[in-house]
């Protein structure tokens, strides 16, 4: 599976949510990467564990910049927020049951799970906050 390369398209037009954007992308990339290498399940574990760590921390970010500005959509991005992070415990517990047998499906559904979001959910935010911050 190739890494999520950044490029201009997943810019949602704020240098500080792409900045986080690209943190979680390079995460995303060493997972991908410690998968393909055959690196140990506690590798993979504690590489997963940062990446939705800094996912739960982006989204408290988001919120915080959308409380700032006064974002209208605020409740449905949060509700969002709230089941990509279900659904990343989900799986991450799936995994364990495993013993971190992260295939390319996985992977993929990973990617999927990440770049939805900066590219359905964030573009509008980003949209907004361009106009008035
Ligand atoms: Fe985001």
């Amino acid at each position: 599976m190739k890494d999520i390369a950044w490029s201009s398209i997943l810019s949602v037009g704020v240098a500080e949510i792409d900045d986080d954007h690209r943190l979680l992308i390079a995460l995303f990339n060493e997972l991908n990467r410690a998968a393909a290498a055959g690196e140990s399940a506690a590798y993979l574990a504690a590489t997963l564990e940062e990446l939705i760590n800094c996912t739960v921390w982006h989204f408290s970010h988001e919120e915080r910049l959308m409380l700032k500005h006064g974002f209208p959509g605020i409740e449905p991005h949060k509700a969002a927020h709230r089941e990509l992070i279900d659904a990343a415990r989900e799986w991450q517990a799936k995994l364990a049951q495993t013993g971190y047998a992260v295939t390319e499906d996985e992977i993929r559904y990973l990617d999927r799970w990440l770049t939805e979001h900066i590219l359905t959910v964030d573009q509008g935010l980003g949209a907004f906050l361009a106009r008035v911050a």
